[in-house]
């Protein structure tokens, strides 16, 4: 395999030239680090965020759903401590007044401990890593993109853009606790797009300034054991954190399928976390430009309703139905960002393998995205070995069939050995040919993406046939 940046440059150009995904706003020239996901990556997306909803949601009995808005009042930001702490240290060169994230800088410089959003202990020895010159002090500089609700551009209109789905949780505890009857603990979960004016974004779609997050908030009883934990020596949150811990690791193994050796599991120090968490795990992954947060886990104690009910007068308690104790809920919170997961998808699925050609003992490289099969954006190609209506008498009612089952994509034009390589490219694990010995025997030859063996199949039978290999 190329080497990483190689890696990453591959993986770019294939995400355009298939369409995964486009630099944002292209014909203009494009819009630094916006990015637009094309249908194959819009289905790659979909499916992603399909599965963390039935992994981490429908499947369980104690999560609700909620699609709360973009913009909210703002008192809910100054209450969730956003408008003071949500920023970073920006510094600036004094001679190319390029602008950098302080924390990035010492990061790269070896002087500082990896992570977001943290104090900038020494600048001093730090230059300009575009041309030598010396830097600004650093000031901080608060990431929410502000905007104005209607006419008027005063303080009175001011308003923001979410920078987390958190918010929409926390403010509706109260309505939705009590529409759904829910009792302690249970979890509400969201998937949605937040903004962050990020200082300095990049390396694809890492890092950008308008992304998706899915993320739920588990409310507890800070001082109930559940599920007879009472012997341990743990504290509730404590236990309730190793379970989510061990689920978000078979959400990696089983459901991603990502190789968990690339993953590192990151304490964040005392001092070093966000302002309301008490306890907080990073989710690393080793990308080809570094070991950097794929995701995390935090427990935001009962922080935000506290300040939430501070802030608003409301009474934001909940009522123990056993004891009618008034207590506020604490929260463990598993955030999730969507582009990122979809990053380390395409990052574990790409391969390069030597793959013999039509010459005799002669091989090349076949580049193929290994997608877990569940997370394919086509699961099935049908592919008539010409466009002659012989053929397409058969395959065209094939694909309507199997539509129903799969996301299909049908081709009929050029040789099938580019067809299958395009199929490879994009990870459909199944292609499906139709040939004239299919006039006779009436069957197809599916192939396998993975292992390149090719079956005929009854054409009556390759719906069920391809059920069961999803199955597997
Ligand atoms: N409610 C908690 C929260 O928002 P966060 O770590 O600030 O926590 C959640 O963000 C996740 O969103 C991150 O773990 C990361 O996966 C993703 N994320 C954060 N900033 C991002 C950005 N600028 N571009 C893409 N994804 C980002």
């Amino acid at each position: 395999m190329s080497n990483n940046s190689e890696k990453m440059d591959k993986i770019i150009s294939l995400c355009k030239r298939r369409g995964f995904v486009f630099p944002g706003s292209e014909i203009y020239g494009g819009l630094a680090n916006s990015w637009d996901y094309g249908p194959l990556g819009h289905l790659l997306k979909q499916n992603i965020k399909k599965a963390w909803w039935k992994f981490f949601v429908q499947e369980r009995a104690d999560m609700v759903s909620l699609d709360s808005a973009i913009i909210m009042n703002p008192k809910a930001w100054e209450a969730s401590g956003h408008l003071q702490n949500f920023s970073d240290e920006l510094v600036e060169c004094k001679k190319c007044h390029h602008r950098f994230r302080a924390d990035h800088l010492l990061e790269a410089d070896g002087l500082e401990p990896r992570g977001e959003r943290e104090p900038v202990r020494s600048l001093a020895d730090v230059m300009c890593p575009d041309c030598g010159g010396g830097l600004t002090e650093p000031r901080r500089f608060n990431m929410m993109f502000k905007t104005f609700l209607g006419t008027t551009e005063d303080s009175s209109t001011v308003a923001y853009l979410r920078p987390e789905t958190a918010g929409g949780m926390f403010v509706n505890f109260k309505n939705i606790q009590q529409v759904t009857r829910r009792r302690l603990p249970f979890g509400i979960a969201q998937i949605g797009k937040n903004f962050r004016n990020e200082i300095t974004p990049g390396n694809f779609i890492f890092r950008t300034r308008e992304f998706e997050i899915g993320e739920f908030e588990y409310f507890f009883d800070p001082k109930k054991q559940e599920n007879n934990k009472a012997k341990n020596q743990n504290e509730p949150w404590q236990d309730i954190f190793e379970m989510w811990l061990s689920e978000i690791k078979r959400w990696w193994k089983d459901v991603m399928q990502v190789n968990m050796e690339n993953l590192v599991w990151h304490e964040i120090p005392d001092g070093e976390r966000a302002h309301y968490s008490k306890r907080t795990v990073d989710i690393e992954y080793k990308y080809p430009f570094g070991v950097k947060e794929l995701h995390g886990i935090a427990y935001r104690t009962d922080f935000d309703l506290e300040r939430h009910q501070e802030v608003s007068g409301q009474d934001l308690q909940y009522t123990d139905p056993e004891t009618n104790e008034k207590f506020l809920p604490h929260v463990i919170e598993p955030a999730f960002g969507i582009d990122r997961m979809l990053l380390v998808c395409l990052l574990e699925a790409y391969h390069e393998e030597a793959a013999p050609t039509s010459q005799d003992g002669e091989t090349e490289t076949r580049v193929v995205m290994k997608f877990p099969k569940h997370l394919a954006p086509i699961q099935v190609a049908v592919l008539p070995l010409s466009k002659k209506e012989e053929l397409s008498k058969i395959s065209q009612p094939l694909a309507a069939e199997l539509r129903q089952h799969f996301s299909v994509e049908y081709d009929e034009t050029q040789s099938i050995g580019k067809r299958y390589r395009r199929q490879d490219e994009i990870g459909t694990p199944y292609c499906v040919t139709v040939d004239f010995d299919t006039l006779q025997d009436k069957k197809a030859t599916v192939r396998d993406r993975d292992t390149m063996a090719q079956e005929r199949v009854a054409i009556a039978n390759v719906g069920e046939f391809l059920q069961e290999k999803f199955k597997q």
